[in-house]
Formats: structure tokens, C-alpha cells, sequence
């Protein structure tokens, strides 16, 4: 695999996963894959699961991990082709990238959308620039657009707690006091349209996601209607696409509380964290026996190492 950036550069969503699943069973079994090959992530944006659980999974494969944080701990990089950096920004992408590329095997980059041109974020100038110039091996640690990592995190943790039905899966909006990219919610519609799952996505209207991602999930504005059977409930708040980058709505009525689980299968609970605790999702579910949300975060480091390993192989 060269790189991973979408359920687009995998073939079988659910072979992945069982390796994951193999993995998580015996995550020392391929400590020779990685020696002497070299991680380097390169963060432009906060994280605490994607940085930790990226840097466990290449140091179980055997792997020496880099790790920069842009603008803070290197330079601040400049994007556009051909600009006169007369500005805030010291080094060109098309200079710092070959460097990464000479240091690291695999490179490895988490670049936020700026939400202020969908056209921009959407074409992710920033990501592309990226694989271009490194010439090495892609690995998305969430983009303008997606975040395949957390998504296949996502499916692992679904994959442990199947019922023995086809499962009812819904992404419900939450309210949040802040607008909030799209990846994490495009990310896991896409992978959920190549999973056995029925899928629904409820939020108010104006909240609808790129189609290019939501595929031939339902769409259900009702979202008591929607969690009606449901098996898992994947909460996240998101900013609107249309209107894009603008919050349409901040009802508190939408913050998934018990109330909201009565008309669900006994649903488990997903966020892929971090969150805002009674704002976007209660106390009562996070502390309470329906949430996976602990388990989907320590599932990112075997998520991160069936891809690695993938990519080393
Ligand atoms: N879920 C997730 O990507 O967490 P971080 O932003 O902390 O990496």
C-alpha cells in the first residue's frame, strides 16, 4: 500500500480489520517488519490519540518514529505555489517535503481544513502538496476531508461488539459551541457504505454531508425516528456543508442523553473523542455501560499498525 487516505485505498474493508483484530491479539508478532525504516509524523494541528497510538503502532512494528509539530517545533510552512514570502511563512512545502522524504520511509501528516473555502479544503491542496513533494509512502493522520484512521478504529471497535443481526449503525449531529470540520463524520459514512451494516445519518437540515461520502446511506432529519432499533449510535457534531463552515443549529436537544437510548437496541455508544462532556454527548452515557468511546481510542494504535504494516509489507 502507498498510501492511505480513504476507504478508497483499501479493497477489503473487512480484511483489514481482522488483521487489526490479529494484531490486537499479537501486536509484538512483526517487530523485525520495521527495522531501520523510519516514521515521520508531521503534526500542523493538536492530537493526543492520532500522535500516541501512531507512535505505539510503529514502535510495535519495530520502527523509529519522527515526530514534528509544523509552525511550533519546525518552520512555519507556506502552501501556495509560486508566493512571495514576504509573510508569516519561512519554508516552502516544495522544500520542506523532499527533506522529510530523504529522512523517512513512511511519512505520515495531519493537516485541519481552514473552513473558510470549501473549494480549498476540499481539494486538499495541503495533503496533496504533501505527497508529491515527500515522494514516500502517504499516511493520513486526518485531512481537510477525512480521517481514515479513526474510521477504521471505528469498524475494529463495531467488529467486537456485533450483534448477531445485521447491525442498525447511525451517525447523529450533536450541538457544539464551535464549528467543527467534516472529516471525522465523511470519514466514517464512507467506511460505513462498504461495511455490513444498515446505515442511517440524522441531523437537523443544512447539516447534509458532501454526497461524494454519504453515498447510499438514509438521511433521517427525525432523529428519534432514526435511533429507533439501532445496535450503534456514533455521535459527532459537525459544521454545515452548504452554508459551509457555518453552525445552523446549537439545540441541546440533540445531545444524546439515556432518554435518547430508550427506542435503540440497547445501542453502544461512539465518539471518536475529544469532546465536549454535556454539550456534545451527557455524562450519564460516557460514564455509563453503553459507551465504547475508551475502546475506540485504544483501538487507534491497531488500526494504525494493520495500515503501517500494510505499507511496510
Ligand atoms: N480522535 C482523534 O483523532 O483524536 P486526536 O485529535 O487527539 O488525535
Amino acid at each position: 500500500m502507498h498510501q492511505f487516505t480513504s476507504v478508497r485505498d483499501i479493497s477489503d474493508v473487512h480484511a483489514l480489520v481482522q488483521e487489526a483484530l490479529q494484531l490486537k491479539a499479537q501486536p509484538f508478532a512483526f517487530q523485525q517488519l520495521g527495522k531501520n525504516k523510519t516514521l515521520g509524523l508531521v503534526f500542523m494541528n493538536p492530537s493526543l490519540r492520532t500522535r500516541l497510538s501512531t507512535q505505539i503502532a510503529a514502535q510495535n512494528l519495530g520502527m523509529n518514529v519522527l515526530v514534528i509539530n509544523a509552525d511550533k517545533d519546525s518552520w512555519a510552512l507556506e502552501f501556495t505555489d509560486g508566493a512571495v514570502m514576504d509573510g508569516v511563512t519561512v519554508e516552502h512545502v516544495r522544500d520542506a517535503a523532499p527533506v522529510l522524504g530523504s529522512y523517512c520511509d513512511i511519512v505520515g501528516v495531519r493537516c485541519f481544513p481552514g473552513l473558510q473555502s470549501r473549494d480549498a479544503d476540499y481539494s486538499e491542496h495541503i495533503m496533496q502538496q504533501f505527497i508529491r513533494h515527500t515522494g514516500k509512502p502517504y499516511l493520513s493522520l486526518e485531512s481537510a476531508t477525512l480521517h481514515p484512521l479513526q474510521s477504521l478504529a471505528d469498524c475494529i471497535t463495531i467488529q467486537e461488539h456485533l450483534p448477531a443481526h445485521r447491525p442498525k449503525v447511525v451517525l447523529t449531529w450533536a450541538p457544539h459551541i464551535k464549528p467543527i470540520p467534516h472529516p471525522v463524520a465523511n470519514s466514517f459514512a464512507e467506511w460505513m457504505c462498504r461495511s455490513e451494516v444498515d446505515f442511517v445519518i440524522t441531523h437537523p437540515e443544512g447539516y447534509e454531508l458532501d454526497p461524494r461520502f454519504t453515498g447510499h446511506a438514509s438521511i433521517e432529519y427525525n432523529q428519534q425516528k432514526a435511533l429507533e432499533g439501532a445496535d450503534f449510535v456514533y455521535v459527532k457534531n459537525w459544521s454545515s456543508y452548504r452554508d459551509y463552515g457555518k453552525v445552523l443549529c446549537t439545540d441541546a436537544e440533540w445531545m444524546l442523553t439515556e432518554r435518547h437510548l430508550d427506542p435503540t437496541n440497547r445501542a453502544k455508544v461512539m465518539h471518536c473523542l475529544p469532546l465536549r462532556r454535556n454539550v456534545e454527548l451527557s455524562d450519564e452515557i460516557l460514564d455509563g455501560p453503553h459507551s465504547l468511546v475508551q475502546m475506540q481510542a485504544a483501538n487507534r494504535v491497531f488500526a494504525a499498525q494493520a495500515v503501517l504494516k500494510r505499507m511496510l509489507t
